[in-house]
Protein backbone atom coordinates (compact mmCIF):
# COMPACT_ATOMS: atom_id res chain seq x y z
CA UNK A 1 0.00 0.00 0.00
CA UNK A 2 1.05 3.51 -0.73
CA UNK A 3 0.61 5.96 1.89
CA UNK A 4 -0.35 9.29 -0.06
CA UNK A 5 -1.34 11.30 3.03
CA UNK A 6 -1.13 11.18 6.94
CA UNK A 7 -2.66 13.96 8.52
CA UNK A 8 -2.80 14.38 12.70
CA UNK A 9 -6.64 14.71 13.66
CA UNK A 10 -7.41 14.88 16.63
CA UNK A 11 -6.00 13.84 20.76
CA UNK A 12 -8.66 13.26 23.22
CA UNK A 13 -8.83 10.87 26.56
CA UNK A 14 -12.45 10.49 25.86
CA UNK A 15 -13.78 7.39 23.45
CA UNK A 16 -16.82 9.45 22.74
CA UNK A 17 -15.61 12.53 21.76
CA UNK A 18 -13.32 10.86 19.23
CA UNK A 19 -13.80 11.03 15.41
CA UNK A 20 -17.11 9.59 14.54
CA UNK A 21 -16.18 8.95 10.69
CA UNK A 22 -17.19 4.85 10.34
CA UNK A 23 -13.30 4.16 8.90
CA UNK A 24 -11.33 1.41 9.53
CA UNK A 25 -9.07 2.19 12.74
CA UNK A 26 -5.91 0.64 13.96
CA UNK A 27 -4.18 0.97 17.76
CA UNK A 28 -0.86 0.88 18.79
CA UNK A 29 -0.21 -0.06 22.41
CA UNK A 30 1.99 -1.75 24.08
CA UNK A 31 4.60 -0.81 27.32
CA UNK A 32 5.40 2.72 27.39
CA UNK A 33 8.96 3.22 25.30
CA UNK A 34 8.20 0.49 22.69
CA UNK A 35 8.25 2.17 20.08
CA UNK A 36 4.82 2.68 19.36
CA UNK A 37 4.68 6.19 17.89
CA UNK A 38 8.25 5.32 16.39
CA UNK A 39 6.63 3.03 14.21
CA UNK A 40 3.46 5.17 13.11
CA UNK A 41 5.89 7.66 11.69
CA UNK A 42 7.88 4.49 9.94
CA UNK A 43 5.00 3.72 7.94
CA UNK A 44 3.37 7.11 7.07
CA UNK A 45 6.92 7.89 6.09
CA UNK A 46 6.75 10.95 8.31
CA UNK A 47 9.34 12.02 10.91
CA UNK A 48 7.70 13.90 13.66
CA UNK A 49 3.63 12.88 13.03
CA UNK A 50 3.76 11.18 16.35
CA UNK A 51 5.56 12.69 18.76
CA UNK A 52 8.53 10.00 20.53
CA UNK A 53 10.74 10.47 23.19
CA UNK A 54 14.04 8.37 24.65
CA UNK A 55 11.92 8.62 28.11
CA UNK A 56 9.31 6.69 28.49
CA UNK A 57 5.70 8.29 28.95
CA UNK A 58 5.53 10.45 26.41
CA UNK A 59 1.88 9.19 24.76
CA UNK A 60 -0.44 10.24 26.99
CA UNK A 61 -3.34 10.49 25.04
CA UNK A 62 -5.63 8.58 22.63
CA UNK A 63 -4.41 10.39 19.22
CA UNK A 64 -6.26 9.86 15.72
CA UNK A 65 -4.16 10.27 12.64
CA UNK A 66 -6.30 10.14 9.04
CA UNK A 67 -4.33 7.87 6.15
CA UNK A 68 -4.88 8.05 2.57
CA UNK A 69 -8.27 9.69 3.46
CA UNK A 70 -10.13 6.75 4.82
CA UNK A 71 -8.30 5.25 7.46
CA UNK A 72 -7.01 5.71 10.91
CA UNK A 73 -4.08 4.88 12.88
CA UNK A 74 -4.29 5.51 16.68
CA UNK A 75 -1.20 6.33 18.84
CA UNK A 76 -1.77 5.28 22.50
CA UNK A 77 -0.30 5.69 25.67
CA UNK A 78 2.02 2.91 26.85
CA UNK A 79 1.02 0.56 29.98
CA UNK A 80 3.42 -0.17 32.52
CA UNK A 81 4.82 3.37 33.37
CA UNK A 82 5.49 3.26 36.82
CA UNK A 83 6.04 6.61 37.42
CA UNK A 84 3.11 8.14 37.17
CA UNK A 85 1.14 8.29 40.24
CA UNK A 86 -1.23 5.23 40.91
CA UNK A 87 -4.60 7.33 40.92
CA UNK A 88 -3.33 8.65 37.12
CA UNK A 89 -2.59 5.19 36.07
CA UNK A 90 -6.24 4.16 37.38
CA UNK A 91 -7.44 7.39 35.38
CA UNK A 92 -5.32 6.28 32.35
CA UNK A 93 -6.23 2.75 32.40
CA UNK A 94 -10.18 3.67 32.61
CA UNK A 95 -10.07 5.46 29.86
CA UNK A 96 -7.50 2.95 27.41
CA UNK A 97 -10.73 0.23 28.77
CA UNK A 98 -13.37 2.33 27.60
CA UNK A 99 -11.77 3.00 24.13
CA UNK A 100 -11.07 -0.92 23.71
CA UNK A 101 -14.71 -1.78 24.52
CA UNK A 102 -16.45 0.90 22.83
CA UNK A 103 -14.72 1.93 19.54
CA UNK A 104 -16.85 -0.19 16.77
CA UNK A 105 -14.59 0.87 13.98
CA UNK A 106 -11.74 -0.67 15.38
CA UNK A 107 -11.07 -3.24 13.33
CA UNK A 108 -7.09 -4.52 14.52
CA UNK A 109 -5.43 -3.83 17.47
CA UNK A 110 -1.67 -4.41 17.63
CA UNK A 111 0.24 -4.68 20.55
CA UNK A 112 4.32 -4.06 20.66
CA UNK A 113 6.67 -6.10 22.46
CA UNK A 114 10.20 -5.90 22.60
CA UNK A 115 12.16 -8.18 20.51
CA UNK A 116 14.91 -8.06 22.90
CA UNK A 117 12.70 -8.39 25.99
CA UNK A 118 11.57 -11.81 27.76
CA UNK A 119 7.75 -12.53 27.63
CA UNK A 120 6.15 -10.34 30.54
CA UNK A 121 2.93 -10.76 32.28
CA UNK A 122 1.86 -7.23 31.69
CA UNK A 123 1.45 -7.93 27.69
CA UNK A 124 0.40 -11.28 28.45
CA UNK A 125 -2.52 -10.27 30.27
CA UNK A 126 -3.27 -7.41 27.96
CA UNK A 127 -3.52 -9.67 25.16
CA UNK A 128 -5.62 -12.54 27.53
CA UNK A 129 -8.00 -9.42 27.92
CA UNK A 130 -8.63 -8.30 24.53
CA UNK A 131 -8.82 -12.13 23.32
CA UNK A 132 -11.68 -12.71 26.54
CA UNK A 133 -13.79 -9.59 25.12
CA UNK A 134 -12.97 -10.85 21.38
CA UNK A 135 -11.00 -8.09 20.17
CA UNK A 136 -8.50 -8.62 16.84
CA UNK A 137 -5.11 -8.06 17.37
CA UNK A 138 -1.92 -8.79 15.96
CA UNK A 139 1.80 -8.84 17.46
CA UNK A 140 4.76 -6.65 16.23
CA UNK A 141 7.76 -7.26 17.36
CA UNK A 142 9.95 -3.77 17.45
CA UNK A 143 13.36 -2.86 17.70
CA UNK A 144 14.64 -5.69 15.77
CA UNK A 145 17.64 -3.95 14.45
CA UNK A 146 18.68 -4.23 18.37
CA UNK A 147 19.31 -7.88 17.01
CA UNK A 148 21.20 -10.51 14.50
CA UNK A 149 19.22 -12.54 12.16
CA UNK A 150 19.29 -15.53 14.35
CA UNK A 151 18.72 -14.03 17.63
CA UNK A 152 15.40 -12.74 15.83
CA UNK A 153 14.18 -15.74 15.03
CA UNK A 154 15.28 -17.03 18.78
CA UNK A 155 13.54 -14.92 20.36
CA UNK A 156 10.31 -15.14 18.20
CA UNK A 157 9.97 -18.49 18.04
CA UNK A 158 10.35 -18.61 22.22
CA UNK A 159 7.44 -15.56 22.48
CA UNK A 160 5.38 -18.21 20.12
CA UNK A 161 5.86 -20.81 22.32
CA UNK A 162 5.13 -19.28 25.77
CA UNK A 163 2.06 -18.03 24.28
CA UNK A 164 0.85 -21.23 22.70
CA UNK A 165 1.73 -22.45 25.91
CA UNK A 166 -0.88 -20.18 27.83
CA UNK A 167 -4.29 -19.52 26.79
CA UNK A 168 -3.87 -19.51 23.00
CA UNK A 169 -4.50 -22.43 20.62
CA UNK A 170 -3.19 -20.86 17.82
CA UNK A 171 -0.24 -18.59 17.05
CA UNK A 172 -2.14 -14.59 16.49
CA UNK A 173 -0.85 -12.97 13.59
CA UNK A 174 2.98 -11.24 14.14
CA UNK A 175 5.51 -9.23 12.39
CA UNK A 176 9.13 -8.13 12.91
CA UNK A 177 10.19 -4.46 12.70
CA UNK A 178 12.40 -1.93 12.86
CA UNK A 179 11.73 2.08 13.18
CA UNK A 180 15.06 3.36 12.15
CA UNK A 181 16.36 0.37 9.58
CA UNK A 182 12.74 0.42 7.76
CA UNK A 183 11.83 -3.06 8.46
CA UNK A 184 8.30 -4.49 8.68
CA UNK A 185 6.83 -1.94 6.83
CA UNK A 186 5.46 -3.67 3.48
CA UNK A 187 4.15 -6.62 5.79
CA UNK A 188 2.45 -4.36 8.22
CA UNK A 189 1.02 -2.29 5.67
CA UNK A 190 0.19 -5.14 3.44
CA UNK A 191 -1.76 -6.66 6.44
CA UNK A 192 -3.75 -3.93 7.07
CA UNK A 193 -4.37 -3.00 3.28
CA UNK A 194 -5.99 -6.95 3.31
CA UNK A 195 -8.48 -5.75 5.84
CA UNK A 196 -9.27 -2.28 4.72
CA UNK A 197 -10.40 -4.42 1.43
CA UNK A 198 -12.37 -6.74 3.31
CA UNK A 199 -14.28 -3.66 5.77
CA UNK A 200 -14.64 -1.74 2.66
CA UNK A 201 -16.39 -5.04 0.72
CA UNK A 202 -18.61 -5.94 3.72
CA UNK A 203 -19.66 -1.94 4.37
CA UNK A 204 -20.29 -1.50 0.20
CA UNK A 205 -23.77 0.13 0.15
P1 LIG B 1 5.41 6.09 24.98
O1 LIG B 1 4.68 7.08 24.13
O2 LIG B 1 6.21 6.73 26.06
O3 LIG B 1 4.53 5.00 25.51
O4 LIG B 1 6.54 5.37 24.08
P2 LIG B 1 6.44 4.75 22.60
O5 LIG B 1 6.08 3.32 22.69
O6 LIG B 1 5.60 5.60 21.72
O7 LIG B 1 7.96 4.80 22.11
P3 LIG B 1 8.68 5.86 21.14
O8 LIG B 1 8.25 5.64 19.73
O9 LIG B 1 8.55 7.23 21.71
O10 LIG B 1 10.20 5.35 21.21
C1 LIG B 1 10.86 5.17 22.44
C2 LIG B 1 12.36 5.11 22.19
O11 LIG B 1 12.69 3.93 21.45
C3 LIG B 1 12.90 6.27 21.39
O12 LIG B 1 14.16 6.62 21.92
C4 LIG B 1 13.04 5.70 19.99
O13 LIG B 1 14.05 6.34 19.22
C5 LIG B 1 13.43 4.27 20.28
N1 LIG B 1 12.99 3.38 19.20
C6 LIG B 1 11.75 3.25 18.70
N2 LIG B 1 11.71 2.34 17.71
C7 LIG B 1 12.98 1.89 17.55
C8 LIG B 1 13.60 0.95 16.66
O14 LIG B 1 12.99 0.33 15.80
N3 LIG B 1 14.95 0.75 16.84
C9 LIG B 1 15.66 1.38 17.79
N4 LIG B 1 16.94 1.10 17.88
N5 LIG B 1 15.11 2.28 18.63
C10 LIG B 1 13.79 2.54 18.51
MG1 LIG C 1 4.39 7.17 22.16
Amino acid sequence: MKIKSADFVMSNSDVAKCPNEPIPEYAFIGRSNVGKSSLINMLTEKKSLAKTSGRPGKTQLINHFKINGNWFLVDLPGYGYARVSKRDKNIFQKYITNYFLQRQQLVCSFVLIDIRHEPQKVDMEFMQWLGEHAIPFAIIFTKADKLKTQAIERQVDHYIKELLSGAWEEAPQHFVTSSSKRIGRDEVLGYIDAINLDFFEANKK
